[in-house]
């Protein structure tokens, strides 16, 4: 990535000069993630971020829902993403509409949603939960309303896979991420007989019988704490690809084997259209106040909950 200097460069004067920062998510590739992000890591990571930074500008690397957390966060702060193309199949899976169906059909149950959702779902929601604190925003929201089963959604996998981890009951949604359903259990047992060394940690977006045959699940933040306290010598990590090209950099000496599946909508990210979104202050992301109001206090109320 050194070899994007000039740019690099650039980007970084032009931050320090609007007073900006770049929160870059873990799937940023490298020259972003290690040359221009102020503050990097999973999406709770930079929700906590966007709530905490003194900056005027917030330039989010990564995708609109990501954005879209920030405002709700920072109305005060003017939030920039370079794509406004970049989406994400788990927040288009479902609308604030379909949220209060579900609310009918089971009235007095609190609604947890997965915070890859747009803001006018989060606006009808009671708890949001990243892959990094799902079972513990499960818990704390049973025991918060009494209840002893959850609504979780919108990711199926995500449901499936907190809902072995929990007491707690769980009615789930339908949608998925389209990076991480596409990995099977068999793609997993083909790697582990070619590398029969290699650690297989896989994300919770990932169809329960990967995790089953993987030998740890969590967020990206959760797989790059595994790699950089463990240090296993060969490792795969079943997430998208700019994952294991970031975590790399810190953790010499560990083989990072492949495959990994590309997420489109990240990858609309690029180092040039972030610095046209700093020089030509684009493109900008708002929320309608009303919706945002309501959807702070589910976002809020999960990066209030101790660590
Ligand atoms: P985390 O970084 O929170 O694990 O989320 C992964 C993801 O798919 C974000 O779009
Ligand atoms: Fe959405 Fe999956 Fe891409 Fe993340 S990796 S933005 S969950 S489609």
């Amino acid at each position: 990535w050194r070899l994007h200097a000039p740019l690099i460069a650039e980007i970084n004067r032009l931050k320090r000069a609007k007073n900006a920062v770049i929160l870059a998510h873990n799937y940023m590739t490298p020259e972003i993630f290690h040359g221009v992000g102020d503050f990097v890591g999973d999406s709770l990571a930079l929700a906590k971020e966007a709530a905490r930074c003194d900056a005027e500008v917030i330039v989010q690397a990564g995708v609109h829902f990501m954005a879209e957390t920030s405002k709700v966060l920072s109305p005060e702060k003017k939030i920039l993403i370079p794509d406004l193309d970049a989406g994400c199949s788990l927040a288009s899976s479902i609308t604030g509409a379909d949220v209060r169906l579900i609310k009918q059909r089971y009235p007095g149950l609190p609604v947890v949603t997965y915070v890859n959702t747009t803001a006018d779902v989060k606006a009808e929601t009671d708890i949001c939960c990243t892959s990094a604190n799902a079972v513990q925003v499960v818990e704390e929201a049973a025991r918060m309303w009494g209840v002893d089963r959850v609504i979780l959604i919108p990711d199926e996998f995500l449901a499936r896979n907190v809902a072995r981890q929990t007491h707690v009951g769980i009615i789930a949604w339908k949608g998925r991420c389209e990076v991480h359903e596409r990995f099977t259990a068999e793609d997993i047992l083909e790697i582990k007989a070619a590398y029969p060394g290699a650690e297989v940690l896989a994300h919770p977006e990932c169809p329960a019988e990967v995790l089953e045959v993987s030998d740890f699940a969590g967020s990206t933040a959760a797989m790059n704490d595994y790699v950089i306290s463990k240090r296993p010598k060969q490792v795969v990590l079943i997430t998208e690809c700019s994952m294991a090209d970031n975590v790399a950099a810190d953790a010499v000496g560990t083989e990072f084997v492949r495959p990994c599946n590309l997420c489109p909508h990240m990858k609309r990210i690029s180092l040039q259209n972030i610095y046209e979104a700093l020089l030509y202050d684009r493109y900008e992301v708002t929320v309608d106040p009303a919706v945002a109001e309501r959807a702070r206090l589910a976002v809020q109320r999960m990066v209030d909950l101790p660590p």
